[in-house]
């Protein structure tokens, strides 16, 4: 399975970019082909100005449009998802998400605004045309405690959580391995 992951946090050290690789992990290597798309990475400029030609910005969008599963994750600010995401998903073609899944991450300070990914993010993804939107997973900054060595711990209940977000996936992919082992 080709995975696209798109970590939309300004931050250089992000919980919420973190969270995407560890989900990563989660899968044990199963997956296939896996391109990440840093969106704080990208030229400013290009990307402020909508310049879809720039070939690093048409990177980015390829690697979304030929995607089986879309990893968005995002930082909560002021209560919904990055601006940062957001100048990134209108650069995205009408139904760039149409026929994929999608799993939606998102890291707070406060789980008063752990809807967020519900109100405010998934009405975008809609409108993208994903149809197949996974369990969102919503972690605190107090349930990924930073690790001195850099990096995070996270707190048991959120990797449940995110095992049980991502088991469609791996269930698939498990399928899909004893099929090819069978042939
Ligand atoms: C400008 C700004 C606004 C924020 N607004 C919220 C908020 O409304 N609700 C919340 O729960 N956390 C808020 N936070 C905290 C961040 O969401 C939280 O620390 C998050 O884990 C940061 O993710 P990142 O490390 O991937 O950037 C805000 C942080 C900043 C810098």
């Amino acid at each position: 399975m080709h995975i696209t992951s798109l970590s939309a946090s300004p931050s250089e050290r992000s919980r919420s970019a973190w969270l995407t690789q560890f989900a990563m992990t989660r899968l044990e290597g199963r997956h296939g082909r896996h391109d990440d798309v840093l969106v704080r990475d990208l030229p400013a400029e290009a990307l402020l100005a909508a310049d879809v030609q720039h070939p690093a910005i048409a990177a980015a969008v390829q690697a979304v449009e030929a995607a089986e599963l879309v990893i968005v994750s995002t930082p909560i600010y002021k209560a919904a998802y990055s601006g940062l995401l957001k100048v990134f998903l209108d650069l995205l073609p009408p139904d760039a998400l149409r026929g994929k899944l999608v799993l939606p991450l998102a890291t707070g300070g406060s789980p008063a605004h752990f809807l967020a990914l519900d109100y405010a993010l998934k009405p975008v993804l809609s409108a993208l045309g994903a149809r197949h939107v996974l369990d969102g997973v919503f972690a605190t900054d107090a349930q990924l405690r930073r690790h001195e060595a850099g990096g995070y711990v996270p707190e048991p209940d959120l990797i449940a959580r995110l095992d049980r977000a991502l088991a469609p996936i791996a269930n698939r992919m498990r399928a899909t391995q004893e099929e090819a082992a069978l042939c």
